[in-house]
Protein backbone atom coordinates (compact mmCIF):
# COMPACT_ATOMS: atom_id res chain seq x y z
CA UNK A 1 0.00 0.00 0.00
CA UNK A 2 1.16 3.41 -1.03
CA UNK A 3 2.26 5.51 1.91
CA UNK A 4 0.21 9.07 2.25
CA UNK A 5 2.56 11.86 2.22
CA UNK A 6 -0.23 14.68 2.66
CA UNK A 7 0.96 16.22 5.83
CA UNK A 8 4.33 14.86 6.79
CA UNK A 9 7.60 17.21 6.55
CA UNK A 10 9.85 16.82 4.10
CA UNK A 11 13.78 18.18 4.06
CA UNK A 12 14.56 19.53 0.90
CA UNK A 13 18.65 20.46 0.70
CA UNK A 14 19.68 23.18 -2.27
CA UNK A 15 16.09 23.92 -2.99
CA UNK A 16 16.96 27.13 -5.01
CA UNK A 17 16.99 25.41 -8.11
CA UNK A 18 17.16 22.13 -10.49
CA UNK A 19 16.52 19.16 -8.93
CA UNK A 20 15.47 20.45 -5.39
CA UNK A 21 13.47 23.36 -6.35
CA UNK A 22 11.47 21.17 -8.83
CA UNK A 23 11.21 18.42 -5.84
CA UNK A 24 9.67 20.89 -3.52
CA UNK A 25 6.80 21.51 -5.84
CA UNK A 26 6.57 18.17 -6.40
CA UNK A 27 6.28 17.14 -3.00
CA UNK A 28 3.73 20.27 -2.08
CA UNK A 29 1.65 19.11 -4.73
CA UNK A 30 1.21 15.97 -2.36
CA UNK A 31 0.52 18.57 -0.07
CA UNK A 32 3.54 17.81 1.97
CA UNK A 33 4.90 20.42 4.16
CA UNK A 34 8.08 21.13 3.41
CA UNK A 35 11.97 22.61 4.99
CA UNK A 36 14.37 23.78 2.07
CA UNK A 37 17.67 25.31 2.36
CA UNK A 38 20.14 26.75 -0.04
CA UNK A 39 22.43 29.91 0.22
CA UNK A 40 20.81 31.73 -2.32
CA UNK A 41 17.91 32.89 -0.20
CA UNK A 42 15.94 34.86 -2.81
CA UNK A 43 15.58 32.23 -5.15
CA UNK A 44 14.86 29.61 -1.87
CA UNK A 45 12.06 32.26 -0.88
CA UNK A 46 10.68 32.31 -4.72
CA UNK A 47 10.16 28.69 -4.36
CA UNK A 48 8.54 28.82 -0.87
CA UNK A 49 5.92 31.02 -2.50
CA UNK A 50 5.13 28.42 -4.84
CA UNK A 51 4.90 25.60 -2.78
CA UNK A 52 2.72 27.78 -0.63
CA UNK A 53 0.65 28.95 -3.08
CA UNK A 54 -0.20 25.10 -3.38
CA UNK A 55 -1.33 25.35 0.05
CA UNK A 56 1.22 23.55 2.26
CA UNK A 57 3.55 25.18 4.91
CA UNK A 58 7.33 26.25 4.23
CA UNK A 59 10.15 26.96 6.40
CA UNK A 60 13.21 28.69 4.76
CA UNK A 61 16.78 28.94 5.74
CA UNK A 62 19.60 30.40 4.06
CA UNK A 63 21.99 27.01 4.91
CA UNK A 64 25.62 26.46 3.62
CA UNK A 65 25.32 22.70 4.65
CA UNK A 66 29.05 22.36 5.60
CA UNK A 67 27.85 24.36 8.21
CA UNK A 68 27.39 21.02 10.66
CA UNK A 69 25.71 23.15 13.88
CA UNK A 70 23.47 25.31 11.29
CA UNK A 71 22.61 21.78 9.89
CA UNK A 72 21.74 20.58 13.65
CA UNK A 73 19.93 23.72 14.03
CA UNK A 74 17.74 23.68 10.84
CA UNK A 75 16.61 20.34 11.25
CA UNK A 76 15.66 20.64 15.15
CA UNK A 77 13.84 24.01 14.07
CA UNK A 78 12.00 21.85 11.04
CA UNK A 79 10.98 19.36 13.47
CA UNK A 80 9.65 21.94 16.38
CA UNK A 81 7.37 23.65 13.41
CA UNK A 82 6.14 20.75 11.95
CA UNK A 83 5.84 18.65 15.59
CA UNK A 84 1.62 19.28 14.72
CA UNK A 85 2.00 16.76 11.73
CA UNK A 86 4.33 14.79 13.11
CA UNK A 87 7.71 16.25 12.89
CA UNK A 88 10.83 15.81 10.22
CA UNK A 89 9.41 12.89 8.27
CA UNK A 90 12.00 12.93 4.92
CA UNK A 91 14.93 14.41 3.95
CA UNK A 92 16.44 14.57 0.54
CA UNK A 93 19.94 15.47 0.92
CA UNK A 94 20.37 16.77 -2.46
CA UNK A 95 22.55 20.01 -2.07
CA UNK A 96 26.12 19.48 -4.38
CA UNK A 97 28.03 20.34 -7.13
CA UNK A 98 30.29 19.38 -10.16
CA UNK A 99 34.03 19.70 -11.00
CA UNK A 100 35.53 18.73 -14.65
CA UNK A 101 39.01 18.55 -13.61
CA UNK A 102 41.79 16.02 -14.45
CA UNK A 103 42.48 13.94 -11.55
CA UNK A 104 46.45 15.36 -12.10
CA UNK A 105 45.11 18.61 -11.68
CA UNK A 106 42.11 18.45 -9.09
CA UNK A 107 44.27 19.84 -5.90
CA UNK A 108 44.17 18.21 -2.36
CA UNK A 109 41.83 21.49 -1.87
CA UNK A 110 39.57 21.19 -4.99
CA UNK A 111 39.26 16.90 -3.73
CA UNK A 112 38.15 18.13 0.05
CA UNK A 113 35.61 20.53 -0.56
CA UNK A 114 33.93 17.95 -2.96
CA UNK A 115 33.64 15.77 -0.43
CA UNK A 116 33.10 18.19 1.88
CA UNK A 117 29.67 19.52 0.47
CA UNK A 118 28.70 16.46 -1.45
CA UNK A 119 28.80 13.72 1.48
CA UNK A 120 29.85 15.53 4.59
CA UNK A 121 27.05 18.52 3.71
CA UNK A 122 24.55 14.81 3.04
CA UNK A 123 25.65 13.28 6.44
CA UNK A 124 25.26 16.92 8.33
CA UNK A 125 21.45 16.91 7.58
CA UNK A 126 21.08 13.36 7.68
CA UNK A 127 22.15 12.35 10.83
CA UNK A 128 20.25 14.83 13.28
CA UNK A 129 17.45 13.79 10.86
CA UNK A 130 17.80 10.04 11.51
CA UNK A 131 18.46 10.53 15.69
CA UNK A 132 15.10 12.44 15.42
CA UNK A 133 13.40 9.75 13.82
CA UNK A 134 14.94 7.10 15.99
CA UNK A 135 13.32 8.89 19.00
CA UNK A 136 10.03 8.79 18.00
CA UNK A 137 7.71 5.38 18.90
CA UNK A 138 7.41 2.55 16.26
CA UNK A 139 3.54 2.09 15.11
CA UNK A 140 3.69 -1.36 13.18
CA UNK A 141 3.50 -1.50 9.65
CA UNK A 142 4.41 2.39 9.26
CA UNK A 143 7.78 3.62 8.96
CA UNK A 144 9.39 6.51 10.96
CA UNK A 145 11.17 8.62 8.31
CA UNK A 146 12.70 8.49 5.04
CA UNK A 147 16.15 9.34 3.62
CA UNK A 148 17.24 9.98 0.35
CA UNK A 149 21.00 10.73 -0.86
CA UNK A 150 21.05 12.59 -4.14
CA UNK A 151 23.69 10.67 -5.75
CA UNK A 152 24.20 10.37 -9.47
CA UNK A 153 24.64 7.06 -12.56
CA UNK A 154 28.13 8.69 -11.69
CA UNK A 155 28.25 6.37 -8.71
CA UNK A 156 28.69 3.56 -10.80
CA UNK A 157 31.26 4.50 -13.47
CA UNK A 158 33.10 7.64 -13.98
CA UNK A 159 33.78 9.64 -16.94
CA UNK A 160 37.52 11.36 -17.95
CA UNK A 161 37.72 14.80 -15.88
CA UNK A 162 34.53 14.10 -13.47
CA UNK A 163 37.27 11.93 -11.11
CA UNK A 164 36.41 13.90 -8.00
CA UNK A 165 32.71 14.58 -8.61
CA UNK A 166 32.28 10.62 -8.75
CA UNK A 167 34.20 9.44 -6.20
CA UNK A 168 31.57 11.83 -4.16
CA UNK A 169 29.32 10.50 -5.86
CA UNK A 170 29.59 6.67 -5.08
CA UNK A 171 30.82 7.45 -1.26
CA UNK A 172 27.06 8.89 -1.17
CA UNK A 173 25.77 6.03 -3.02
CA UNK A 174 27.50 3.22 -0.43
CA UNK A 175 26.97 5.33 2.54
CA UNK A 176 23.28 4.75 1.80
CA UNK A 177 23.22 1.69 1.06
CA UNK A 178 24.93 0.57 4.20
CA UNK A 179 22.84 2.87 5.87
CA UNK A 180 19.83 1.06 4.13
CA UNK A 181 20.12 -2.25 5.68
CA UNK A 182 21.54 -0.59 9.11
CA UNK A 183 18.60 1.10 9.81
CA UNK A 184 15.62 -1.03 7.95
CA UNK A 185 15.17 -2.62 11.12
CA UNK A 186 14.42 0.38 12.92
CA UNK A 187 11.64 1.31 10.01
CA UNK A 188 13.90 4.03 8.99
CA UNK A 189 14.12 4.07 5.10
CA UNK A 190 17.13 5.07 3.33
CA UNK A 191 16.80 5.19 -0.46
CA UNK A 192 19.78 6.54 -2.95
CA UNK A 193 18.80 8.63 -6.01
CA UNK A 194 20.78 8.25 -9.45
CA UNK A 195 19.78 11.02 -12.15
CA UNK A 196 21.30 11.38 -15.48
CA UNK A 197 22.12 14.50 -17.32
CA UNK A 198 19.61 16.79 -15.95
CA UNK A 199 18.59 20.39 -17.60
CA UNK A 200 19.54 22.49 -14.56
CA UNK A 201 22.21 25.35 -13.65
CA UNK A 202 24.41 22.20 -12.48
CA UNK A 203 26.58 22.34 -15.85
CA UNK A 204 26.84 26.17 -15.69
CA UNK A 205 28.07 26.41 -12.86
CA UNK A 206 30.54 23.49 -12.82
CA UNK A 207 31.53 24.84 -15.95
CA UNK A 208 32.69 28.42 -14.38
CA UNK A 209 33.97 26.62 -11.22
CA UNK A 210 35.97 24.48 -13.49
CA UNK A 211 36.78 26.95 -15.99
CA UNK A 212 36.13 25.35 -19.50
CA UNK A 213 33.60 23.94 -21.43
CA UNK A 214 31.77 20.67 -19.93
CA UNK A 215 31.50 16.80 -20.76
CA UNK A 216 27.90 17.99 -21.16
CA UNK A 217 28.30 19.61 -24.35
CA UNK A 218 29.39 16.52 -25.96
CA UNK A 219 26.16 14.57 -25.10
CA UNK A 220 23.04 15.22 -27.71
CA UNK A 221 20.46 17.50 -25.85
CA UNK A 222 17.78 14.67 -26.42
CA UNK A 223 19.67 12.78 -23.26
CA UNK A 224 19.02 15.07 -21.00
CA UNK A 225 15.92 15.34 -18.80
CA UNK A 226 14.31 17.81 -16.89
CA UNK A 227 14.35 18.48 -13.59
CA UNK A 228 10.82 17.33 -12.77
CA UNK A 229 11.27 14.10 -14.01
CA UNK A 230 13.94 13.16 -11.46
CA UNK A 231 11.00 15.15 -8.84
CA UNK A 232 8.41 12.74 -9.79
CA UNK A 233 10.55 9.87 -9.22
CA UNK A 234 11.80 11.08 -5.73
CA UNK A 235 7.92 11.33 -4.64
CA UNK A 236 7.31 8.17 -5.98
CA UNK A 237 10.04 6.68 -3.97
CA UNK A 238 8.24 8.47 -0.89
CA UNK A 239 4.99 6.89 -1.57
CA UNK A 240 6.08 3.48 -2.40
CA UNK A 241 10.03 3.20 -1.26
CA UNK A 242 12.95 1.15 -3.32
CA UNK A 243 16.37 1.05 -2.55
CA UNK A 244 17.49 3.16 -5.64
CA UNK A 245 15.70 5.84 -7.99
CA UNK A 246 16.45 5.89 -11.49
CA UNK A 247 14.63 8.30 -13.67
CA UNK A 248 12.87 7.24 -16.19
CA UNK A 249 13.29 4.86 -19.78
CA UNK A 250 16.95 6.69 -20.20
CA UNK A 251 17.62 6.19 -16.71
CA UNK A 252 17.19 2.63 -16.95
CA UNK A 253 18.78 2.43 -19.91
CA UNK A 254 21.82 3.89 -18.49
CA UNK A 255 21.42 1.61 -15.12
CA UNK A 256 21.75 -1.29 -17.63
CA UNK A 257 24.35 -0.13 -19.68
CA UNK A 258 26.90 0.63 -16.61
CA UNK A 259 25.80 -2.56 -15.11
CA UNK A 260 27.54 -3.99 -18.16
CA UNK A 261 30.58 -1.66 -17.85
CA UNK A 262 31.26 -2.35 -13.65
CA UNK A 263 31.62 -6.06 -15.42
CA UNK A 264 33.48 -5.31 -18.13
CA UNK A 265 35.60 -2.00 -18.12
CA UNK A 266 37.05 -2.02 -21.44
CA UNK A 267 33.51 -1.41 -22.55
CA UNK A 268 33.42 1.66 -20.29
CA UNK A 269 36.65 2.45 -21.63
CA UNK A 270 35.88 2.12 -24.96
CA UNK A 271 32.60 4.78 -24.37
CA UNK A 272 33.77 7.07 -22.72
CA UNK A 273 37.72 7.42 -24.43
CA UNK A 274 36.92 9.66 -27.40
CA UNK A 275 35.76 12.43 -24.31
CA UNK A 276 39.22 12.70 -23.86
CA UNK A 277 39.56 13.38 -27.22
CA UNK A 278 36.45 15.79 -27.44
CA UNK A 279 37.90 17.14 -24.06
CA UNK A 280 41.54 18.19 -25.26
CA UNK A 281 39.82 19.45 -28.70
CA UNK A 282 37.53 21.69 -26.58
CA UNK A 283 40.45 22.68 -24.20
CA UNK A 284 42.77 23.60 -27.39
CA UNK A 285 40.16 25.92 -28.84
N1 LIG B 1 22.10 17.95 -13.19
C1 LIG B 1 22.56 16.73 -13.36
O1 LIG B 1 22.79 16.29 -14.52
C2 LIG B 1 22.77 15.81 -12.18
C3 LIG B 1 22.99 14.45 -12.43
C4 LIG B 1 23.20 13.59 -11.36
C5 LIG B 1 23.17 14.07 -10.06
N2 LIG B 1 22.95 15.40 -9.84
C6 LIG B 1 22.95 15.87 -8.44
O2 LIG B 1 21.73 16.54 -8.18
C7 LIG B 1 21.92 17.45 -7.09
C8 LIG B 1 21.26 18.76 -7.45
O3 LIG B 1 21.91 19.30 -8.58
P1 LIG B 1 21.14 20.10 -9.72
O4 LIG B 1 21.36 19.38 -10.99
O5 LIG B 1 19.77 20.40 -9.33
O6 LIG B 1 22.04 21.41 -9.79
P2 LIG B 1 21.77 22.91 -9.38
O7 LIG B 1 20.63 23.47 -10.15
O8 LIG B 1 23.10 23.58 -9.50
O9 LIG B 1 21.34 22.83 -7.85
C9 LIG B 1 22.25 22.61 -6.83
C10 LIG B 1 21.59 23.06 -5.53
O10 LIG B 1 22.48 22.76 -4.45
C11 LIG B 1 22.62 23.92 -3.66
N3 LIG B 1 23.93 23.92 -3.02
C12 LIG B 1 25.13 23.73 -3.60
N4 LIG B 1 26.09 23.81 -2.69
C13 LIG B 1 25.47 24.05 -1.49
C14 LIG B 1 25.92 24.23 -0.18
N5 LIG B 1 27.23 24.19 0.12
N6 LIG B 1 25.02 24.45 0.80
C15 LIG B 1 23.69 24.51 0.51
N7 LIG B 1 23.21 24.34 -0.72
C16 LIG B 1 24.09 24.13 -1.71
C17 LIG B 1 22.39 25.09 -4.60
O11 LIG B 1 21.88 26.21 -3.89
P3 LIG B 1 22.69 27.53 -3.50
O12 LIG B 1 23.70 27.79 -4.56
O13 LIG B 1 21.60 28.57 -3.42
O14 LIG B 1 23.29 27.22 -2.17
C18 LIG B 1 21.30 24.53 -5.50
O15 LIG B 1 20.05 24.75 -4.92
C19 LIG B 1 23.42 17.54 -6.87
O16 LIG B 1 23.77 16.77 -5.71
C20 LIG B 1 24.02 16.91 -8.11
O17 LIG B 1 25.26 16.29 -7.86
C21 LIG B 1 22.74 16.29 -10.86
Amino acid sequence: MAIELRGRCMVITGASSGIGLATAVACARRGMNLALCARRVEKLEKVAEVCRGLGVRVLTRGLDVVDAAGCDAFIAEADGEFRDAGGVYGVFANAGYGLERSVMETSDADLRAIMETNVYGSLNVIRPAVALMRSRPRVQGRPRGHVLWCSSCLARVTLPYYGAYSASKAVQAHLGCAMRLELEPEGIIVSTVHPITTKTEFFDATKVRSGRGTIAEHSPDWFAQPAEVVAERVVSCLRRPRAEVWTGAKGTFVRFGMSVMTMLPWVADACTRGMVGAKSGKAAQ
